[in-house]
């Protein structure tokens, strides 16, 4: 459990955080004490109960829409922070899509979707962060351990997921020199989130891989997203944080 009031002061931005792992982090980093930036993309009511929750808790929070994939909202999204914080000091790029298929049967309208959200549309958040954070920022990236397993039918996904890891390491080393820090974190099968859409059999297929017999909880991914976004994490740049219970997939 991190500190509650590392994140004191902070305005943090969580994309996807109407549900899933995104809503656990956003809601951490207010417990941590940042004042949080809810990004949406279609789940409006999910975002409101985001901040809703935050705000129950004593904490701060916006919520904004934004197709992630489209470069023009993105910078109206963070035109809403600066208008309504003037900073921004952390960026989780938790907003992600999966889906499958055979080589055979590609689908390129799938292809663009999932190149859109999971490639186009980190880099455009990590660009505006890039003119806007400071001293001790932070850019935390969720890649998958489909990207380091991949399985059939999951090439697209487990690309675009190791793609995000490369962008950390360029992104660290760039952003290094400003104090700004960059990192990766590698979830395996995680519920709430896409484990809860996934096609029947999967969770137990996950389950089963792992030695704790069990998937991974959003919350436990968000402490390590906390982990990295604190003060504490001065030194952790340019990594990859796998936390998937010991799973081979
Ligand atoms: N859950 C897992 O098993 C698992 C495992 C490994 C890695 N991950 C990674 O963890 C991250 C979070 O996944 P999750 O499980 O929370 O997924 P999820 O429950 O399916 O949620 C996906 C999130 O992405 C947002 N999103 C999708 N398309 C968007 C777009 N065009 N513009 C803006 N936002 C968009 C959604 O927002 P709206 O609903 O508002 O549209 C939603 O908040 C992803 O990057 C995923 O690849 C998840």
């Amino acid at each position: 459990m991190t500190d509650t009031a590392t994140l004191a002061g902070k305005v943090a931005l969580v994309t996807g955080a109407g549900r899933g792992i995104g809503r656990a982090i956003a809601e951490r980093l207010a417990a941590c004490g940042a004042r949080l930036v809810v990004h949406y993309g279609s789940s409006e009511e999910g975002a409101s109960a985001t901040a809703d929750a935050i705000r129950q808790g004593g904490g701060e929070a916006i919520i904004h829409r934004a197709d992630i994939s489209r470069r023009g909202e993105v910078q109206a999204l963070f035109a809403a922070i600066d208008a309504a914080f003037g900073r921004i000091d952390i960026v989780v790029n938790s907003a992600g899509v999966s889906g499958g298929g055979n080589l055979a049967e590609l689908d390129e309208d799938q292809l663009e979707w999932m190149l859109g959200v999971n490639l186009r549309g980190p880099l455009f958040v990590a660009s505006e962060a890039a003119r806007r954070l400071g001293e001790g920022g932070r850019i935390v990236n969720l890649s998958s351990s489909l990207g380091e397993f991949p399985m059939a039918g999951s090439g697209i996904y487990s690309a675009t997921k190791v793609a995000i890891k490369s962008f950390t390491e360029s992104w660290a080393k760039e952003l290094g020199k400003r104090g700004i820090t960059v990192n990766t974190v590698i979830p395996g099968a995680t519920a709430p989130g896409m484990m809860d859409s996934a096609p029947p059999g999967f969770r137990a297929f996950f389950e089963q891989a792992s030695p704790f017999g069990r998937i991974g909880t959003a919350g436990e991914i968000a402490e390590v997203v906390a982990f990295l976004a604190s003060p504490a994490a001065s030194w952790v740049s340019g990594a990859h944080i796998l936390a998937n219970g010991a799973a081979n997939t």
